[in-house]
């Protein structure tokens, strides 16, 4: 595994960043918490000079949009579904509060709780459960959406929800396996440390006990889309570079266009739609096929990214293009063909994560891809999306589609308010 500083980071004391501990000891000191989050991520002196991508640093937890969409892909994921066990909309809105209140802490590089591992009474059970005492914020991000079932009439919430939050459709193909799918609720935790992700994940479970259950949950290594101009595309499990025509955050007129949602209930404005897919990935056949078949499947080359017929990265993809005999260089049912064309100019922001889960006991890896995707309706995007590529991309035979997910993620919070405030208001 590779040891590349951003993939993993150093221990805060090595790095210059700020431990949780630390973060303990200051505040005892009386140091105001405000400026924390600054020493934690961008050092401002005028000696020495800023770094330039810290990625121990934290993310900004409330703003107009959740953190966790358009932000730098990390590279750590750790994605939970819940479902609601209490009945009680009371006991459901306070618990979103607790949350809010552990999300902002932990995601600024805090323990879940004042008091936290080692400093409550020692005769009650610690109000964090520590394994991130000595790591940094890692830019945690925390993202959380609502799925259509905790709109039934358990809380009142039925006509609050969205049109656009539909069922999603059975595609052809589909081997979704229902331990794996669907929830009341979705956090995902984004890290550039997995245990900073995972510590995140556990402590908001430990807190929902007796009101949430985990329905299931994904861990994901390796982000496999880049989410920003300033980030070198990663490659997936197939080996390909993966997102280099994806939305970007210096794109503000494609988000607006894409991911960001104008109209239906007023407390969905500024939010967006998350789909979640675990797409099992049969990599032992993958591995047994030529390169240029899978060059022809994706419709790029599998060195430098680059569509086929065109020298780098970034070149435009040109379905002209055609090698010797008049052949089509980049073909008609590419897996990039298929996803951008004929669908009227949709586009979706992709941020999805390699993951292995063991092995499946008949000699193959479990891995694939947690493919999650944010758009504005995914009645107009993901699913004609879907559909084409399940019905006729290649691109199929390697790919079994495991786990489903639809999520309604409300906007960004502005000081004071708390997860689902305004769908329960
Ligand atoms: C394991 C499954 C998948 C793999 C291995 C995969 C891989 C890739 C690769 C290598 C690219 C080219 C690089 C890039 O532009 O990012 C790409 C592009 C793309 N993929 Fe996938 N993909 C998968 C599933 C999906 C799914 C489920 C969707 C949506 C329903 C999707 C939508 C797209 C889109 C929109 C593009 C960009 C097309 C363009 O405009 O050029 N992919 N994918």
């Amino acid at each position: 595994m590779s040891d590349a500083p951003q993939q993993v980071p150093a221990p805060a004391a090595r790095r210059g960043g700020v431990s949780r501990r630390g973060l303990f000891g200051l505040a005892g000191a009386g140091v105001a918490v405000a400026g924390l989050g600054a020493a934690a991520g961008v050092i401002a002196s005028g000696e020495q000079p800023a770094p330039v991508a810290d990625t121990s640093a934290p993310v900004a937890f409330r703003g107009q949009h959740q953190a966790g969409i358009v932000t730098p892909a990390q590279d750590r994921m750790h994605f939970v579904a819940f479902d609601v066990t209490t009945r009680d909309r009371a006991d459901l809105v306070r618990l979103l509060r607790d949350w809010t209140a552990a999300a902002e802490r932990m995601t600024a590089g805090k323990e879940a709780a004042e008091g936290g591992a080692v400093g409550g009474p020692r005769d009650a059970p610690p109000a964090d459960t520590g394994e991130a005492l000595d790591l940094p914020a890692s830019a945690l991000t925390l993202t959380i959406g609502f799925g259509a079932s905790l709109f039934d009439d358990r809380f009142g919430l039925a006509a609050r929800r969205p049109e656009a939050l539909i069922d999603l459709p059975r595609f052809p193909h589909d081997d979704l396996d229902p331990r794996r799918s669907g929830g009341d609720i979705c956090v995902q935790a984004c890290s550039n440390d997995p245990q900073v992700a995972v510590h995140a994940i556990r402590n908001l479970a430990r807190i929902g006990f007796g009101k949430v259950s985990v329905r299931w949950s994904q861990l994901g290594f390796g982000r496999t889309s880049a989410t920003s101009t300033t980030q070198v595309t990663p490659r997936n499990l197939f080996g390909f570079k993966d997102g280099t025509n994806n939305l970007k955050a210096e794109d503000p007129a494609a988000l607006a266009q894409h991911v960001w949602v104008t109209e239906g209930p007023e407390w969905m404005v500024g939010g967006t739609y998350l789909v979640a897919r675990r797409i099992r990935m049969h990599i032992e056949i993958w591995d047994r096929t030529s390169l240029v078949e899978q060059e022809d499947i994706v419709g790029r080359a599998k060195g430098s990214g680059a569509p086929l017929g065109q020298r780098d990265e970034f070149d435009a993809v040109d379905p002209h293009v055609r090698g010797a005999g008049g052949v089509p260089l980049v073909a008609d049912d590419s897996h990039i063909r298929l996803a951008s064309e004929n669908l009227g100019g949709a586009r979706i922001l992709r941020r999805g994560y390699n993951f292995t889960d063991g092995s499946d006991g008949f000699g193959h890896l479990d891995a694939g891809l947690f493919f999650v995707c944010f758009n504005r309706d995914s009645r107009t995007q993901f699913v004609p999306m879907q559909r084409a590529l399940s019905t006729r991309d290649r691109m199929m035979e390697y790919l079994e589609h495991t786990g489903s997910g639809h999520f309604a993620c409300p906007p960004g919070l502005a000081d004071g308010g708390f997860w689902g405030e305004r769908l329960f208001s």
